[in-house]
C-alpha cells in the first residue's frame, strides 16, 4: 500500500467552496527539470498514469513543462473524487485545453461546446438517442453486419489475414451513416478511417510536444505533420460537406427523419433562425467521428481479447447458438445476450476507448485533502479507474463474469465509466452498447478470429485508444 493511500490527510472530497487555496500539494513523479513528466507521457502515457496511481494514490500531481513554470495536471481515480468533478462541483470545471485542440477538428459540436450553446444543442439532439429510437436502429445495425459477413466469408475461404481494427472501423462508420445520416458511407470508409486516425493523433502530438503546439499557433507552417493533418481534415470536411449538401437539395417533405434532418430543421432557440451552416457542419463532423471511432475500438479490443481467451470465445458462441440458432440478432434479442454483452463491457473495462476525460479547474479547489490550483487540468482516466485494485480484484484479468447477474449493481458508481458521467456523459452510450453487442453476436456466431503470430499489439493513445499496428487476424468459419 502506498504512503498516500494510508495518509491520514486523505479525505473523501473537499468542501464545495472555491477560490480559497487550501490543502497540500499532491504527491507525484518528479519528472525532469525541463519537461516534468511530458517526456514520459509521450513515451507511454497509459503505463505512466497507472503506475503513478498505484505508487502515489488517488490524487497524483504531474509537472507538465519546466519545473519553474509550475504547470501541473492532477490525475484522480477515487469514485468520490470523480463524482465531485463531474457532478457535484461541475460548475467549477470546464472542458480542458485538450478539447480546445480537438475543436480544431470538431469545431463547436456537442463534444467540445460549453454553456448555453451546449445546453441548446443537447436538447435538440437528445430525441434521436431515446431508448425507443435506438431500439429501432437494430435492423440497420444487423444489415450492416450482414454486408460485412459476405466480405469475411471471402477472407476466411482464402485464409488471408485481415486488419480487424480497420474492418470494425468500416462497420461502425457504415452504421453511423445509415442510422444518423440515412446515407451509404461505404465508398468513403477507406479514406475516413485513416483520416480520423491522423487528425486524432495530431491532437495528442500537439498536447505533448511543445514544437507541435507552437505549429498550431502558426498553422500555416508547411511542416510534414501540418500538411498531413490538413489533408486529412480536408478529406473529412469533403465527406461532411457532401452529406449536408445532398440533404439540403431535398424538399423538406422528402427528407428522411434522422439527425441530419433534425439539425437542418432546428432553429437556433433564440430568434427562430435556422442553425448556422457552421454549427450543422460541426455537429455532423462530431457525430461522424465520435459516433464510429470509439465503438470501432471497443470492438477491435474485444476481438483481440477473445483471441487470447478461447474459453470465453467458446462461451460466447454457445450463448449465440442457444439464443439465435444461426439467425442474425433481432433488436429484442439483444437483452437475452447477457454473456455477449458482458464480454463487450469487460473489454471496455480493460481497453476503454476514451482513456482520459479532462477538465480544467476554474477556481482553486481541494480534492482528497490536496490542493487543485485554478487552471490546473484534472484527469479522470477510465483506463486507470478500471484498474484500481481497491475496486477491481485482479484488475488485469479479463473476466466477463464481473458484468453478470447482480454484480454491476453491487459495483460502486463511478468505478466503471467508459462513457463518462454526469451531464456530459456520452449521448451515444446506449446506441454503442446495442451496436457492439449486435456486431459481436452477428460476427462471433459465424467466425473465429486468430491473431497472426508475432503481430505486435500496442495500445496507442490518440484521444481514443487504438491498436497502434492494427489487428492482423486470420478468420475461420466458427464451425471449422
Ligand atoms: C464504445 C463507444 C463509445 C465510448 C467509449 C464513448 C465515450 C464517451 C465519453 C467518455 C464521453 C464523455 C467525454 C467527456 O465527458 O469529456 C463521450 C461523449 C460523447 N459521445 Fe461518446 N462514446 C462512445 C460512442 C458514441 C457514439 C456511438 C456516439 C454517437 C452516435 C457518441 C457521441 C458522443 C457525443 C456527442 C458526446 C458529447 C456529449 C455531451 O457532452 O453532451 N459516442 N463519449
Amino acid at each position: 500500500m502506498t504512503r498516500a493511500m494510508t495518509s491520514p490527510r486523505r479525505r473523501a472530497v473537499g468542501p464545495v467552496e472555491f477560490g480559497r487555496p487550501t490543502g497540500h500539494v499532491a504527491p507525484g513523479p518528479a519528472g525532469t527539470v525541463l519537461g516534468g513528466s511530458i517526456g514520459a507521457m509521450r513515451r507511454d502515457e497509459l503505463t505512466l498514469l497507472v503506475d503513478a496511481a498505484n505508487r502515489f494514490g488517488d490524487v497524483v500531481r504531474f509537472e507538465l513543462g519546466p519545473r519553474a513554470a509550475h504547470v501541473s495536471a492532477h490525475l484522480i481515480r477515487h469514485p468520490d473524487h470523480v463524482h465531485h468533478v463531474l457532478l457535484e462541483a461541475r460548475d467549477n470545471y470546464e472542458k480542458s485545453f485538450t478539447y480546445r485542440v480537438l475543436g480544431r477538428i470538431l469545431g463547436r459540436g456537442l463534444v467540445t461546446s460549453e454553456g448555453e450553446l451546449w445546453t441548446r444543442q443537447r436538447r435538440i439532439i437528445q430525441p434521436i438517442f431515446r431508448h425507443s429510437t435506438i431500439a429501432g436502429f437494430a435492423p440497420l445495425m444487423t444489415a450492416a453486419c450482414d454486408d460485412l459477413v459476405r466480405g469475411w466469408d471471402a477472407f476466411a475461404a482464402a485464409g488471408s489475414p485481415v486488419d480487424v481494427a480497420g474492418e470494425m472501423s468500416r462497420l461502425t462508420l457504415d452504421i453511423v451513416g445509415r442510422a444518423l445520416f440515412s446515407s451509404d458511407l461505404s465508398a468513403d470508409a477507406a479514406a475516413v478511417g485513416p483520416a480520423v486516425g491522423v487528425v486524432l493523433r495530431d491532437v495528442i502530438e500537439r498536447l505533448t510536444s511543445p514544437v507541435a503546439l507552437a505549429t498550431m499557433v502558426v498553422p500555416a507552417l508547411p511542416t510534414a505533420a501540418n500538411r498531413r493533418t490538413k489533408a486529412a481534415l480536408a478529406t473529412l470536411d469533403e465527406v461532411v460537406g457532401l452529406l449536408i449538401a445532398r440533404r439540403r437539395i431535398l424538399p423538406e417533405a422528402d427528407r428522411p427523419v434522422d439527425l441530419l434532418s433534425m439539425l437542418l430543421s432546428a432553429d437556433d432557440g433564440r430568434n427562430g433562425e435556422a442553425m448556422s451552416d457552421q454549427q450543422v457542419r460541426d455537429e455532423v463532423m462530431t457525430f461522424l467521428i465520435a459516433g464510429h471511432e470509439t465503438t470501432a475500438n471497443a470492438l477491435a479490443w474485444t476481438w483481440y481479447l477473445l483471441s487470447l481467451h478461447p474459453l470465453v470465445a467458446r462461451r460466447v458462441r454457445d450463448e449465440l447458438s442457444a439464443v439465435l440458432a444461426g439467425r442474425m440478432p433481432a433488436g429484442d434479442e439483444v437483452d437475452k445476450l447477457d454473456y455477449t454483452k458482458a464480454v463487450v463491457q469487460e473489454a471496455m473495462r480493460l481497453y476503454p476507448p476514451v482513456a482520459a476525460i479532462e477538465r480544467d479547474a476554474k477556481e482553486d479547489d481541494e480534492i482528497g485533502g490536496y490542493r487543485i490550483p485554478a487552471g490546473t487540468t484534472v484527469i479522470i482516466s477510465p483506463w486507470v479507474s478500471h484498474r484500481n485494485p481497491a475496486f477491481w480484484p485482479a484488475p488485469e484479468a479479463f473476466d466477463p463474469e464481473r458484468f453478470l447477474d447482480d454484480r454491476p449493481a453491487r459495483q460502486p458508481r463511478y468505478t466503471y465509466l467508459p462513457f463518462g458521467a454526469g451531464p456530459r456523459q456520452c449521448i451515444g452510450a446506449a446506441f454503442a452498447l446495442q451496436e457492439a453487442t449486435i456486431a459481436l453476436a452477428a460476427l462471433a456466431s459465424r467466425f473465429r478470429a486468430d491473431l497472426v503470430p508475432g503481430h505486435p499489439i500496442e495500445p496507442q493513445i490518440g484521444v481514443t485508444v487504438r491498436p497502434k499496428h492494427g489487428l492482423r487476424m486470420t478468420l475461420h468459419r466458427a464451425a471449422d
